[in-house]
C-alpha cells in the first residue's frame, strides 16, 4: 500500500517525506485554502513546489464544476509537472472529463467519492485513483471501512485497474483497516501517520534497554 500525505502544508510534506516512505501527496481546495494558497498563480507554484518536494504523485483538484472549465484547468495542471494527477470530483461532468483525460493520458483522481456505485463509474471513465472519503462516512453514522472493502471486492471482481486511494483519513487504525481491506493507497495527515508508531510497551521497552545499558556502562 502506498502512502499520501493528505495536506498541502509544505512543513509537513518535508516531514512525511524525510521518513523516507512518502510515495505522494493529496490535496484538495480546502487544503490549499488552510495554507493562505489563493489566486490562480499562487495555487501552481505551490504545486510546483510540492512536486520539487516529493518524487511521486501529487494530486492537484479542478475548481470548475462543468466539463469545459475542468478540461481546461485539469490540462493546464497536468502541464505542471509530470507527477501531477488531476483530481476530479464524482459528478455527471466530472465522469465526462475523466473519460477525456484518460483518453488523452492524463491521469485522475475521481474524489469525493461515497458509494460502490460511484466507484464503478470511475472506474468505467478509466480514472487512475478513486478517493472513497472514510472519515466523513464515520461522521455520520456509516462505516467507511465496509466501502473501502466492497469497493476492493468488485474491482477484483471485474478487473479494474483504478486504485483504491483511502481518504478522509483521520486516525492510524483507518490507516491499518485500509491495509487489510485491500486498498492502494491511503493518504492521511502527518499526524495519522505518526500514530502508527504509537505503542506503551514500545516506550516503556526502550526506556528500560537504555536504563539497562546506562546501568551496565556505569559500573
Ligand atoms: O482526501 C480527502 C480529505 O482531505 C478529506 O478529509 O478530514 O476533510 O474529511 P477530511
Amino acid at each position: 500500500m502506498k502512502f499520501f500525505i493528505d495536506t498541502a502544508n509544505l512543513d509537513q510534506i518535508r516531514e512525511a517525506n524525510d521518513l523516507g516512505i512518502l510515495d505522494g501527496v493529496t490535496t484538495n481546495p480546502s487544503l490549499m485554502a488552510k495554507e493562505g494558497i489563493v489566486g490562480h498563480d499562487a495555487v501552481m507554484q505551490h504545486y510546483k513546489a510540492i512536486c520539487e518536494i516529493v518524487d511521486g504523485d501529487v494530486s492537484a483538484e479542478v475548481i470548475s464544476t462543468d466539463f469545459e472549465g475542468m478540461i481546461a484547468e485539469g490540462e493546464q495542471l497536468a502541464a505542471l509537472h509530470e507527477n501531477i494527477v488531476v483530481k476530479v470530483p464524482i459528478i455527471k461532468d466530472g465522469i465526462k472529463a475523466i473519460s477525456y483525460f484518460t483518453n488523452r493520458g492524463i491521469r485522475t483522481n475521481c474524489t469525493l467519492v461515497f458509494s460502490a456505485g460511484q466507484a464503478i463509474l470511475a472506474a468505467k471513465a478509466g480514472a487512475t485513483y478513486l478517493s472513497p472519503f472514510i472519515g466523513r462516512l464515520d461522521d455520520i453514522n456509516f462505516d467507511g471501512m465496509e466501502l473501502i472493502k466492497q469497493i476492493a471486492e468488485i474491482y477484483a471482481v471485474q478487473g479494474y485497474e483504478t486504485q483504491i486511494l483511502a481518504a478522509s483519513v483521520r486516525n492510524p487504525l483507518h490507516i491499518v483497516k485500509s491495509a487489510q481491506f485491500g486498498a492502494d493507497v491511503v493518504t492521511c495527515p502527518l499526524s495519522a501517520i505518526l500514530g502508527l508508531l504509537k505503542h506503551p510497551l514500545t516506550d516503556s521497552g526502550l526506556a528500560t534497554f537504555l536504563e539497562d545499558h546506562a546501568k551496565a556502562a556505569a559500573k
